[in-house]
């Protein structure tokens, strides 16, 4: 497989320290985007994307099809790394370091920063074993333990009281919307501070929609959460900040009141009114 990342700053950083990174931005942004451009061969997909995220809220991230919202966050855990012809420059910034200016810590980001798709994708084994998954590759055998973090991210993805009796039985027995809260069970289950989330309830019906967006809501006392999102109800619901995109460029972001309420820019605002897209 042909993987171009061209990297604007090739200054080898140290990452070992990251831990002591935490906390020490000033402004509470956990992930800042600098100067962010991507192609995929000539298609500019992501356009001098300026960006500061929050920790611990919500940010929705809206815009037409097509327009790199997916782009957007899979750059965020390096998960455009593995697509072919994909060329990145400009910086992505976690906890003040470039995620980019080296390739030695591509799968600590994406313990930290984890993702959840459109479409649930358990594995095809129990309930247990999904969430045990990530721990396990991470060096954690010891059964207790794997048994504690089970049931406290199960817990967490308020599904739980639901799974507690089958936890021995196959995930794919599971309903789509709780299959979906399986795999932020089995996202947090690595304790990541960032979760990515891409039209996480489109596939859902309005009652398990209803229960991952209250899920959102709890999680952002703990993590930090952006979401894709066509639903304009949900991102007014449930995000504090909002990003609107159009044709890879960064319209406005601001909070998610101003952006729906009182939008600088027309274009923002004939989106949101449903005047196109
Ligand atoms: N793996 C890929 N290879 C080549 N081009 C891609 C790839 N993924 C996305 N693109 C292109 O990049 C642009 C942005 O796509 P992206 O999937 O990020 O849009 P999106 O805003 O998530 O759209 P949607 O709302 O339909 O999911 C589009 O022109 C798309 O065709
Ligand atoms: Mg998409």
């Amino acid at each position: 497989m042909n993987i171009k990342v061209s990297i604007r700053n090739n200054k080898k950083e140290n990452y070992s320290d990251l831990d002591s990174a935490r906390n020490l931005n000033e402004n509470n942004n956990i992930i800042e985007c600098k100067d962010l451009n991507l192609w995929y061969d000539d298609n500019h997909a992501l356009k001098n994307i300026n960006l500061k995220i929050k920790k611990n809220k919500v940010t929705a991230i809206i815009g037409p099809s097509g327009c790199g919202k997916s782009t957007l966050i899979r750059s965020f855990n390096r998960m455009n790394d593995v697509i072919e012809n994909c060329k990145i420059n400009g910086e992505i910034r976690f906890h003040g370091k470039n995620i980019y200016a080296s390739n030695n810590n591509v799968m600590q980001y994406r313990k930290r920063i984890g993702m959840i798709f459109q479409k649930p994708n358990p594995f095809p084994m129990s309930v247990f074993d999904n969430v045990a998954y990530g721990p396990r590759i991470h060096k954690v055998n010891d059964t207790n333990k794997l048994e504690e973090i089970v049931e406290t991210s199960l817990k967490r993805a308020v599904l739980w009281d639901e799974v507690c009796n089958r936890l021995k039985d196959s995930a794919m027995g599971l309903s789509g919307g709780q299959q979906q809260r399986l795999c932020i069970a089995r996202a947090l289950a690595v304790e990541p501070e960032v979760i990515l989330m891409d039209e996480p309830t489109s596939s859902l019906d309005p009652i398990s929609s209803g229960k991952i967006e209250d899920l959102i809501n709890q999680l952002k006392k703990k993590y930090t959460v952006i979401i894709v999102t066509h639903n304009m109800q949900q991102a007014a619901r449930i995000s504090d900040y909002t990003c609107f995109m159009y044709i890879g460029e960064l319209i406005e972001f601001g909070e998610t009141k101003q952006i729906f309420e009182r939008p600088k820019k027309r274009l923002t605002e004939n989106y949101i009114t449903g005047r196109f897209g």
